[in-house]
């Protein structure tokens, strides 16, 4: 089995060096090889997916990628962007299904700045399409390069779009998922609006008829949006597109406490997986040795349950996790009063410790 490890750029370095840890002790045979990638692979090669990088994650059964980004880059032209480095790694590889659950555990309720009440027991999962969408449809402005050219215009947009394939295969994965779940799937859209989520909507009810045993509602958007802080607890499985995902999934995420916990998954259709924390770069904090490393030690679990096959060493990670929360120690994102501030790598020697 082989892992490529790629910790990107500010925190992603720091949490993906403990997630290693974490893999090294489990006793099993991987062979781990790290590639650059993000700002500092545009920093090493000029470009933030460089051939070698992209090769050695297309070989790899799974991916495992800190964070990429940085304010710095923001005035490169597009291609060149840390962020092209993720975008470039999903679409190469196929990875239209991510997962981010957004889970509360117990010992973090305080942490979150809804009322422990809403928040308790929250378990959902948001299932968000990966490689449509306007993230990946036409787009035009001042820097699309034309014909080698950056025209440069007082006009730009961004194409949304979804093909029927595209939305069957997540609609599946959805629906797949809730039969080991509760049985319940929300599919948001904004079908009062857009065309394409006219066609999402009507796409996924067909779906859904094979299905009889998960009961699937719909909800736009914006009301989602608002559900999700006024009742978190009536989502289970939530489905929805690239970009409305990428936003409902950090506002799940927070609901929680802390967007440093939550891991995910983005996974192809032979089960090949990029496995990733929710969260970025943070390079306000790069550096420091504060940042959580426990989301991505939880996608390193996610990973050996998803891609590697190995589901008992990810429960055992995930115990371990759960074992330092209940000890008490906290990085600075989840602290609260009483308990025991630590900083990233030993919450990382933490969670090796619980696994011995
Ligand atoms: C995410 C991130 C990415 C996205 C960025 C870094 C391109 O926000 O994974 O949610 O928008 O998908
Ligand atoms: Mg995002």
């Amino acid at each position: 089995m082989k892992i490529a490890i790629l910790p990107g750029d500010g925190i992603g370095t720091e949490i993906v060096a403990e997630a290693v840890k974490v893999l090294k002790v489990l006793g099993l045979n991987f062979e781990m090889e790290t590639a650059l990638v993000g700002g500092a692979a545009y920093e090493a090669h000029g470009h933030p997916l460089p051939d070698a990088t992209l090769k050695l994650a297309k070989e790899a059964d799974a991916v495992l990628f800190g964070a990429v980004g940085d304010w710095k880059y923001d005035t490169l032209d597009r291609p060149l962007r840390p962020e092209q480095a993720i975008l470039g790694l999903r679409k190469n590889l196929g990875l239209f299904a991510n997962f981010r659950p957004a889970i509360c555990y117990e010992q973090l309720v305080d942490a979150s700045s809804l009322k422990p009440e809403l928040i308790a027991g929250l378990d959902i999962l948001i299932i968000r399409e990966l490689t449509g969408d306007i993230y990946f449809g036409q787009p035009r402005g001042r820097r699309t390069a034309v014909d080698g050219h950056f025209p440069g215009s007082e006009e730009a947009f961004d194409t949304m779009r979804y093909s029927r394939p595209e939305i069957e295969r997540i609609a599946h994965v959805a629906f797949q998922a809730a039969q080991k779940r509760s049985k319940r799937v929300t599919s948001v859209d904004k079908a009062n609006v857009l065309e394409t989520f006219q066609f999402w909507k009507d796409v996924v009810t067909e779906v859904g008829t094979q299905y009889p045993d998960v009961a699937l509602d719909h909800m736009y958007v914006d009301n989602a949006a608002m559900q999700l802080v006024k009742a978190p607890k009536k989502f289970d499985v939530v489905v929805t597109g690239n970009m409305f995902g990428d936003i409902l999934s950090d506002e799940a995420a927070m609901l929680t406490g802390s967007i440093g916990m939550l891991p995910s998954a983005s996974l192809n259709s032979s089960n090949q997986g990029l496995y990733e924390p929710s969260h970025g770069s943070a390079p306000d904090i790069a550096g420091k040795g504060i940042a959580n490393p426990l989301a991505t030690i939880l996608s390193a679990a996610m990973m050996l349950r998803f891609s590697l096959n190995q589901p008992q060493a990810a429960d055992r990670i995930e115990a371990a996790v759960k074992g330092v929360l209940s000890q008490g120690l906290r990085t600075t994102d989840i602290y609260s009063a009483g308990c025991t501030r630590v900083g990233t790598a030993q919450m990382g020697d933490a969670v090796v410790k619980a696994l011995a």
